[in-house]
């Protein structure tokens, strides 16, 4: 084969690379510490990183602010503190949504709001039914302003909301919370939303290190724990999954999908003897891997589970043991706690960077360009565009009034010319023309006129 040949072959199997689709991962980011960065740094820093959803604890408008055009989804929360103020009425929650969330949208993505976190296990906060009645006016607010489409409802519950959870296929919920668990799941299932819950293993290993396999608990793939139903375990945060997914069941929700997201997961890397750098690095790297995959449990292998891990920084100021501190992937000066990998194979260039660069795509293989995918969400279509011309360092003086490229005046194609420049310019690996799934390489040159798009 001639290496000409061989070229195009590679390219069109890195083409079929970037087809196949990689699903990214979200991460908590929470905010209890006096060194934290600011959140515009925080934006930037996982710009490039395989996170590219965020779940903050508040509205803190600074974060909302700095998340503006980022690309990234959020999911904000209403504190435990403001659900009884907002079960209340719906004139209430209109507010609160008025003046926390609207001023942001939809230059911030913001698509879901969590009401609380793990409020009906939390001992002080008895009304239960506020929890629902406050999902519920919410939920009203944004029906009523045509946004419940775009922006969901949901709260995180802790494991603490099960009666038991083995053997999974038997888990139900504690008999205490049955009918506001009925009232939330319900809700969920009209509204397609997700069940959101809180899973640690390292929970269940930490109180009982001696009947708790550490492999299985770390997300290892072990020989595996089998339930009476015939599912086989290969790890405990599967089995967690599951546990929750049959308490729905028992609901009576059984023949209805309702998305289970894990909306925090996570290792701490000190506080105690399994607390340590090695296993946190361990269990966070498996759980992205995880969350990365078209993957879900056994008992419903079908349905992929979002997941978002805890946490993005160690938080100084946190209550609580040491761990409680120590749960954060990055300290508060930006650098890692322990080593592990959050670059995106098809956003950034750190993970093959140099390899298949300078053997397969150098500037001796055939012409290929990167342009705007044409059903590609607008919103972060415009977000890219503002990227390449700013951070991203491309010349855009093409597409403004008086240059060659400004016509069409269309979002897409000034897009689709600043995506390329900056594939180009970073010599044209896949991952440069990814742009959060909305770049498209292409062979077939898009330039027109006296418009131009640049190529090696
Ligand atoms: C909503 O409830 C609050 C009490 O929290 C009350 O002051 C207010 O008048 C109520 N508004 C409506 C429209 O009922
Ligand atoms: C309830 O929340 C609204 C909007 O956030 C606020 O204006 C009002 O003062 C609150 N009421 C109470 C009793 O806290
Ligand atoms: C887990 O182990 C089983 C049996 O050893 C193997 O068949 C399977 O492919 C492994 N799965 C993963 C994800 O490594
Ligand atoms: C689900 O089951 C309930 C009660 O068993 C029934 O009323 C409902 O129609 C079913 N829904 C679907 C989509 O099958």
């Amino acid at each position: 084969m001639s290496l000409f040949c061989t070229l195009v072959l590679s390219l069109f199997i890195l083409l079929s690379l970037i087809n196949y689709n990689v699903h990214g991962v979200g991460i908590n980011y929470g905010t209890i510490g006096n060194n934290l960065p600011s959140p515009k740094k925080v934006a930037q820093l996982l710009q490039s990183t395989i996170f590219d959803k965020v779940k903050i604890y508040d509205t803190n408008p600074e974060i909302l602010e700095a998340f503006s055009n980022t690309g990234i989804d959020l999911i904000v929360a209403v504190e435990n503190s403001q659900i009884k103020n907002l079960s209340e009425n719906q004139s209430n929650a209109d507010k609160w949504f008025v003046t926390r969330i609207l001023p942001f949208i939809p230059s911030t993505s913001i698509v879901t709001i969590a009401v609380g976190n793990e409020y009906l296990t939390d001992d002080q906060l008895l009304d239960h039914n506020a929890l629902f009645q406050a999902m519920q006016n919410l939920h009203s607010v944004l029906l009523s302003r045509g946004l419940n489409r775009k922006i969901k409802v949901s709260t995180p519950h802790s494991m603490a909301v099960l009666a038991s959870s083995f053997p999974p296929s038997s888990s139900t919920f504690a008999t205490t919370l049955l009918p506001v668990m009925t009232s939330i799941v319900a809700l969920l299932s009209d509204t397609n939303s997700p069940f959101m819950i809180n899973a640690y293993p390292y929970f269940a290993y930490r109180d009982n290190p001696s009947m708790v396999n550490l492999e299985y608990a770390l997300l290892g793939n072990t020989s595996g724990v089998r339930d009476p139903k015939g599912y086989v375990y290969t790890n405990m945060l599967d089995a967690q999954i599951d546990a929750i997914r049959s308490a729905i069941n028992a609901l009576g929700f059984g023949n209805q999908t309702i998305q289970i997201l894990v909306s925090e997961s996570g290792w701490p890397s000190r506080g105690d003897t399994s607390a340590t750098n090695e296993n946190a690095r361990t269990y966070n790297t498996r759980l992205i891997q995880r969350a990365q995959l078209n993957k879900g449990t056994p008992m419903s292998p079908k349905d992929r589970i979002d997941v978002f891990v805890f946490a993005l920084f160690n938080e100084n100021k946190k209550q609580g043991g040491v761990s409680e501190r120590n749960f954060g992937i990055f300290n508060g000066d930006g650098t890692k706690v322990y080593d592990v990998d959050l670059s995106c194979e098809f956003c950034s260039n750190e993970k093959f960077g140099g390899k298949i660069e300078s053997s397969l795509l150098s500037s001796r293989g055939p012409s290929v360009w990167c342009v705007a995918k044409p059903h590609a969400d607008e919103k972060v279509i415009q977000a890219v565009l503002d990227f390449c011309c700013g951070p991203g360092g491309v010349d855009c003086r093409e597409i403004h009034e008086n240059g060659d490229c400004f016509q069409p005046d269309k979002v897409y194609a000034h897009t689709s010319y600043a995506m390329n420049a900056y594939y180009q310019m970073h010599g044209r690996n896949y991952w440069n023309c990814d742009f959060k799934g909305t770049g498209l390489v292409t062979f077939s040159d898009p330039s027109y006129g006296k418009c131009f798009y640049s190529h090696q």
